[in-house]
């Protein structure tokens, strides 16, 4: 469902992604980790057609982002690390404006608005200006938007950040249930809990690099650790024990 061959974005003479072959399958819920600045954000941009890559190609669904754009782009849905809500609209219009825009039928947007304002629990703000939400509020707004046009695949960034721990259970639950149903799940994350429990395979990004892809057991026998748990692994695989011996001047 994603295609991702030689994928490459220089910035200046900087490679921030730097030759990323992956695929991910239908109905697959991907983690990609990795370390502030590994590349995780751009690869997403990129994967969703918000940056053109220096060289390399990126399917979705089976078209090619560069030439077939907009069916790409329809095939996604994407949450953004920074999620946009036109401050003006409410709720329910954002939801409208976003049913629009991929083309669901007026009859589903008028059941199912109502039914993904209560499943987040914004009933009650569903006719208030986003400007007036809490972080949290307008990140449940955007999953709602996604949940209303239900692509095919779903590229996530960060999206449990600001969400307190009941949202982020439902959340959990929802893409367990999307991927049970054939949607795939592409979701950059530092939640090392989420990405063990949810995802079937994780990739593990170091400076644009794809250092270690598979499943946590097959990262465990990469990173030569026995019963460590991911924590482990990934500060193993990434060298995050380093710093310390500088805490030893803390
Ligand atoms: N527009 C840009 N211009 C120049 N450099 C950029 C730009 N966007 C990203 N970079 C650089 O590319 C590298 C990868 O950044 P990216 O945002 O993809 O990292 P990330 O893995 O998402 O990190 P984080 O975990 O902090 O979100 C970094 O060195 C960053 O400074
Ligand atoms: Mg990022």
């Amino acid at each position: 469902m994603i295609e991702l061959e030689g994928l490459t974005k220089r910035f200046g003479t900087h490679a921030a992604v730097d030759g990323l072959t992956l695929t991910v399958a239908p109905g697959e819920i991907f983690g990609f980790l990795g370390p502030n600045g590994a590349g995780k954000t751009t690869t997403v941009k990129m994967i969703t057609g918000l940056l053109k890559p220096t060289a390399g190609t990126v399917r979705v669904a089976g078209f090619d982002v560069a030439s077939r754009t907009l069916e790409a782009k329809r095939a996604m849905g994407l949450v953004p690390d920074e999620p946009f809500v036109y401050p003006k609209l409410t709720g329910t219009e954002y939801l409208r404006f976003i049913g629009e825009l991929y083309g669901v039928a007026l009859p589903d947007m008028r059941r199912r608005i109502p039914e993904l304002l209560e499943l987040f629990e914004l009933t009650p703000r569903g006719g208030e200006l986003v400007e007036s939400y809490s972080h949290g509020m307008r990140q449940k707004l955007v999953l709602a938007g996604i949940l209303l046009h239900e692509p095919k695949v779903l590229v996530l960034d960060e999206p449990m950040v600001g969400l307190d721990p009941k949202s982020g259970r439902l959340v959990k639950d929802i893409f367990k249930r999307l991927a049970a149903r054939g949607t795939t799940i592409f979701m950059c994350t530092h939640v090392l809990e989420i990405a063990e429990k949810l995802c079937d395979r994780l990739g593990i990004m170091i400076e644009g690099r794809l250092v270690a892809c598979g499943t946590v057991a097959e990262l465990r026998e990469r990173a030569q650790t026995t019963g460590s748990d991911l924590e482990g692994i990934f500060l193993s695989l990434t060298g995050g024990a380093e710093y310390s011996a500088l805490l030893r001047y803390l």
